[in-house]
Formats: C-alpha cells, structure tokens, sequence
C-alpha cells in the first residue's frame, strides 16, 4: 500500500511524476525512509515506546532516540497488503494480529487510495477486537517540480494551521501547543519552505529543516507550488494535525530512474493525530475501541 509514482500535468501540459520513489521492491526493502508508504499503527512517535491502556502496559520497539517511531521495527510499510482494483481506486487490505509490534488487539485495515477527478485521495477504515491505539498516515514526499528535481526550498507553501506542537530534542512533543505567530512555523501566508528553513526556531533547528505538528486550523489544510513547474496541490483531511517533514535526513540517491532524491528534495504533509498524543489525554484521541469504526480521509488535489 506504498503510493510510487503520480503523474500529473506541469504548466506546459506534459506529465510530471511529482513523488519520490524506488523502481524495484528490493530497494524499498532495503530503504528505511518510507518513501510513499502508509504507516501503521501508530505513525509518529510514542514516547519511550510505552503507554498504558485500560490497566494494561503495553511496551513498544524503541526505533528513535528513546522513543517508538512509525509502528515500529516491522511497521504497516513492511507488509504487502491484499489489493483489489475498483474503478479508479484500489483497496488495500490487512490483518495487523493481536501483538504485532506489541499493540493489542487484532485490527482489520483497509486502505483505498485512487483518483476522483484530480483528487488523489486516500480513505482509511479500521475495527479491532479489542481496545487499542491507531494513527495511520501516508509518508508520500512530493516534489511538485518533479522528483528527482533538487530541494524544495523554492516551493511556496501555505498552511492553514494557528499552532503547532513544541517538541524537546528528539521531536517528541512537550505538550504545548505554540503560536506559530512570529516563528518559523507560520505558514498562514505563503512562503517559500526555504525562507525560515535556517531559522534558530529550536523546532526547525534540531530537525536540521521542519519536522513538526501543525494544529489544523481549518479547510482544506494546505497549498503548495512547484515554482517550476506551476503545479499546485491542495491539501485536505478530516485528522487534527499535520506532519510537514522536509525531508531532512533523505541520503538516497536511489530514485526512481536513478534519479538524485537527497536532503530537502521533498516535502511531507503527513495527516495524522497529534504525535504522542496516547500520553496527552487532552489531545484528539488515538485509542480505538471494540466495537467502534475508525474511518477518515486525505486528499491531494493537484491544479
Ligand atoms: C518523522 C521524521 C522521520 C521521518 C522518517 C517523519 O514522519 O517525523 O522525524 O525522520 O518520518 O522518514
């Protein structure tokens, strides 16, 4: 269930694939940087890979710094989901069993992603036989001039967000939720990603570029623009925050067609809950309990 091309039209009309990936499964296999992938069960961290839920510890792979990154050391990214084509759209399908990577409960996933129009949307639905925690995402990293075509610095970004979660040095949140106003972080007007990317905002500093929680703050979420391409995508979901990952540590040089994908190269707008937020009660909920349906949708609209 790992998006690998998606090929839209530039200013110009001719066809550009505008996500980073690999041409073969041995190099996503090899990979680590979850190029395109749909990340499970919980994405983003869990702090000291431990929680506690109704009486029960559950411990957790520990895979950043300290804490539990990304569903751990085998995550939803390393399974090949069932699939079935329908229409325009093809749905993916797994079992994650009771245990996997230390989560309870046996969870039955279902991922669609296609086209409607030109939406690239994605709709997530989930059901477990037992209580437990869930925070699916997409880790698609978009170069809107075209993968392959060098940092992103240059790409005009807007984000409907007012806050966003502070985090201590290995990107797990504080608990506060900041004013982007005056920081780095504020993206309420567009701004190209490369103008505060070295920026001594502690956030934007320890990430070597963004790694951060936005709150959103209303619809749709985000816009960006390829200055080169004049490609526009247009954001949207029904999660409470947003993950934009500049694609800080990408080494690879193992693009599709050979082509260079390195540091800033891309961008993520990863639609998710609030990282942690099993340890932050005030938060939006990331527990998921029998008997309830989990369900929920992204989009990315390409003009
Ligand atoms: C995380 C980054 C991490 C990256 C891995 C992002 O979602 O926030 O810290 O390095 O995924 O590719």
């Amino acid at each position: 269930a790992t998006v690998q091309s998606l090929i839209v039209p530039d200013k110009n009309k001719n066809p550009v694939d505008v996500v980073l990936g690999h041409d073969t499964i041995e190099e996503y296999v090899a990979g680590d940087c979850y190029l395109g992938a749909t990340i499970g069960r919980v994405g983003n961290r869990i702090g000291e890979g431990k929680f506690e839920l109704n009486g029960e510890e559950y411990e957790l792979f520990i895979n950043n710094g300290p804490n539990h990154l990304h569903g751990g050391k085998k995550g939803f990214d390393r399974f090949v989901w069932d699939s079935k084509q329908e229409g325009d759209f093809v749905v993916f399908k797994r079992t994650s069993p009771d245990g996997e990577e230390g989560y309870p409960g046996n969870l039955e996933v279902s991922v669609k992603m296609g086209w409607k129009e030109n939406s690239f949307t994605i709709e997530y639905s989930a059901e477990t036989d037992k209580d437990t925690v869930l925070n699916l995402t997409n880790h698609s990293y978009f170069n809107l001039n075209g993968a392959g075509s060098g940092n992103i610095h240059n790409h005009v970004l807007e984000i409907n967000a007012e806050r966003f979660t502070v985090c201590d040095e290995n990107c797990l949140p504080t608990g506060e939720l900041a004013p982007v106003e005056n920081t780095a972080m504020d993206f309420r007007k567009p701004k190209t990603i490369g103008k505060d990317i070295e920026n001594d905002e502690p956030c934007v500093k320890l990430s070597r570029g963004y790694d951060s929680t936005f709150v959103i703050s209303g619809h749709p979420f985000a816009k960006a623009t390829g200055d080169l391409s004049g490609i526009t995508l247009v954001a949207d979901t029904d999660q409470p925050g947003v993950q934009l990952y500049t694609a800080n540590f990408l080494t690879d040089s193992n693009g599709k067609g050979g082509l260079d994908c390195g540091l800033r190269s891309a961008f993520c707008l990863e639609t998710q809950h609030f990282p942690d937020s099993i340890h932050h009660p005030e938060w939006p909920s990331v527990i998921l309990k029998k008997g309830e349906k989990f369900e929920s949708f992204t989009s990315y609209t390409f003009i």
